[in-house]
């Protein structure tokens, strides 16, 4: 069974094939940074007619690159929210029409169930793991049961850890997206040079960020130039800490359950940075958990971890009907459980 995977929610136009066996057969991944960059963030209509310039392109290489014509795939899968509706649109109509024209099954994906499963692919996790998702849009903390069987524990109250990442690396001067300029230059940083807020430090596995976002604003504006490196190693221990206080909160839930394999999982675009891995790592030691950081291609957004999805699902069975909307809100709770081994 080998399924193409497209990804088109956001500013990453990318396609790739899996096979059954967990073989990545090919992996494109076109990024828009550059039509976006001097907006300082995503604009809606220029990715999603950047998405359909890009997609037919990049769809003929990748059938190029794993040596498969189009009809030997078995399916077409398709991030199918949530996302920008633009870009969700564009890649869904192309699976599709690629589905129809093709008569092989049609997949819909939720853009986060393909984070959750993706240490599946690159680490065989067993049901149930905890995951933290960490990304640009979301934050959240989720026990993974099964394929379309998540149960959120909790999330964050007003803006997401990449969120603040962005915002403060604007104020800051720092090139967009934040998160990998900001870890760049904490290298060089005193991490204890500014005290900045840690909120929302409580029992739950609620997060917050738009106060922490804030004071890094405010103190953007009364440092000096060479202070900026400074503000980046706080503002990165800041969010550290937060980060592995919500997961130990969550691992007090989780093992409770008493999970054969217990394991986190790390995921979304703000899990490539190095000093959220290894706290979590050290954390994961402590209470004797094994710790899941898929490869950083795999963290950030991409087409792996949708077609991974598409056979997780189609292997259980499932498929979309061609009539299936794009949403571009879509909790991964609303999903439906179709198995757990
Ligand atoms: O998952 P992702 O690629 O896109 C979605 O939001 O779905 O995540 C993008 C986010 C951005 O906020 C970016 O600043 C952040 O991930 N990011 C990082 C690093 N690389 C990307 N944050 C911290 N450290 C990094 N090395
Ligand atoms: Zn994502």
């Amino acid at each position: 069974m080998q399924i193409l995977g497209i990804e088109t929610s956001c500013d990453e136009t990318a396609v790739a094939i899996v096979n059954d066996k967990s073989q990545v057969l090919a992996n494109l991944v076109y990024s828009q940074i550059k039509q976006h960059q001097d907006y300082g963030g995503v604009v809606p209509e220029v990715a999603a007619r950047a998405h359909l310039s890009i997609l037919p392109g990049l769809i003929k290489a990748a059938l190029r690159q794993s040596g498969l014509k189009a009809k030997d795939l078995s399916a077409v899968a398709a991030t199918a929210g949530p996302g920008l509706i633009g870009g969700l649109i564009v890649g869904s109509m192309m699976a599709k029409g690629m589905a129809l024209g093709l008569n092989i099954p049609y997949l819909g994906i939720n853009h986060l169930e393909g984070h959750a499963l993706t240490a599946r692919l690159s680490d065989e996790a067993l049901f149930p793991y905890l995951l933290l998702l960490v990304s640009g849009g979301h934050t959240e903390l989720i026990l993974v049961r099964g394929v379309g069987d998540y149960q959120k524990l909790g999330g964050t109250i007003d803006d997401a850890a990449g969120e603040c990442l962005d915002k403060s690396a604007r104020a800051l001067g720092l090139a967009f997206p934040g998160g990998p300029d900001i870890e760049k230059q904490a290298l060089g940083g005193n991490k204890k040079a500014f005290q900045l807020p840690r909120p929302l430090m409580d029992e739950s596995c609620d997060f917050s960020f738009s106060g922490l976002k804030t004071a890094a604003a405010r103190l953007a504006k009364t440092i000096d130039p060479i202070q900026v490196k400074d503000v980046c190693a706080s503002l990165q221990e800041a969010i550290k800490d937060v980060l592995m206080a919500k997961v130990e909160n969550a691992f007090k839930i989780y093992l409770s359950e008493k999970p054969t394999s217990p394991r986190l999982v790390v995921a979304g675009g703000v899990a490539a940075n190095k000093v959220f891995r290894d706290g979590l790592e050290m954390l994961c030691q402590k209470y004797k958990i094994a710790f899941s950081a898929p490869p950083i291609e795999l963290c950030t957004d991409n087409a792996v971890m949708i077609a991974w999805a598409g056979i997780e699902r189609l292997r259980l069975g499932h498929q979309d009907k061609l009539d299936v909307a794009p949403r571009p809100r879509w909790p991964l709770q609303e999903l439906n459980a179709i198995g757990n081994e």
